[in-house]
């Protein structure tokens, strides 16, 4: 059963609830800020994320408070020096982004509040994190504030200028971050916080360049299979087409098959279920297509 609500009969304390347990993980920008005096902000926002790479723009949201429709300081600062400097949150920061989030009084510099490092930033005003590895230059394109009332958005739309990326979170090659280096954190509903470990991330191989032959070609027999649930399907129907006469006939001539063709040759449904197994254990290795292969030796 659904609870289903129209949103309008949801106050925004409630919409915030549903929104934000639902909308997860969500990424953390810890931005720094300046005022027009030059006093400086360094608050944390999960309402983030990238939204195009050419012109590369990121999107953050200091919202209106819920309790008293005030607005941030993060909102006021960028509206009157329109520059930020975006650092990604990771596990090593979590806690001095939580207290960096207090709600100090105009003008208290969080760096301070939050034992963090300021230092000069290339191309803006607001300085950067000096513990964060990585950090954005920004300029401000525009706010756009959605509606006026208790909880309503200011999207600070930020162009892209510097990036910043520290070598000791990139992978071996140097290429690209290593997630298990950086280790984002997110958040989620309620003090709900993600944790990016070895546990909890998990490598998909990005689908084929070829059309999958999708749910609909895989035989009816493959779908019914009570062995496969549907990401290991999704899985088969990704590959491009069935395999042909000639890969089944090797398949069936591989010793581990044989084997247990042979061994279950007087019992079909064992048989059936130590090939399925087998099939699903190959789908879970990354081998769909030897997958396939035997589960059509069965049909
Ligand atoms: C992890 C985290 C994420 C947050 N995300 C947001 C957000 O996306 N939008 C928002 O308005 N407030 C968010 N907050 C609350 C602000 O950080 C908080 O209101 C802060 O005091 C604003 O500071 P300022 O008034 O100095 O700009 C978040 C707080 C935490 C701890």
């Amino acid at each position: 059963m659904f609870k289903s609500f129209d949103a309008k009969a949801l106050s925004p304390a409630q919409l915030q609830n549903w929104l934000q347990s639902a909308i997860a993980p969500r990424p953390i920008a810890f931005a720094s800020t300046q005022d027009a005096a030059g006093n400086i902000n360094l608050s944390p926002f999960s309402f983030f994320n990238v939204f195009g790479t050419n012109p590369p723009i990121i999107i953050f949201s200091p919202a209106r408070r819920i309790r008293d429709n005030t607005t941030k300081h993060t909102l006021q600062n960028v509206q009157q020096v329109p520059e930020v400097v975006i650092h990604i949150g990771n596990y090593p920061l979590v806690e001095q982004m939580s207290l960096a989030s207090t709600e100090y009084p105009a003008g208290v510099n969080e760096f301070i509040k939050a034992g963090l490092t300021p230092i000069p930033a290339v191309l803006v005003k607001p300085p950067r994190v000096q513990e964060a590895p990585v950090a954005f230059e920004c300029r401000v394109m525009e706010v756009k504030s959605i509606g006026d009332q208790n909880g309503a958005a200011n999207l600070v739309i930020c162009e892209v200028l510097m990036l910043h990326i520290h070598e000791a979170i990139l992978n071996t090659a140097g290429t690209a971050i290593d997630p298990l280096k950086l280790q984002p954190v997110a958040r989620l509903g309620g003090d709900w916080y993600g944790q990016s470990t070895a546990e909890s991330l998990f490598r998909l191989p990005k689908p084929n360049n070829n059309l999958g032959m999708g749910f609909d070609q895989l035989p009816p027999g493959i779908r019914q299979n009570i062995f496969l649930d549907s990401s290991n399907l999704a899985r088969l129907a990704n590959l491009e087409k069935l395999p042909t006469y000639f890969e089944l006939q090797n398949i069936r001539q591989e010793p581990y098959v044989q084997y247990l063709l042979q061994k279950y040759a007087p019992d079909p449904a064992a048989q059936y279920t130590a090939m399925s197994k087998l099939a699903k254990k190959l789908i879970l290795l990354n081998q769909p297509e030897k997958a396939l292969q035997i589960l059509l030796t069965l049909l």
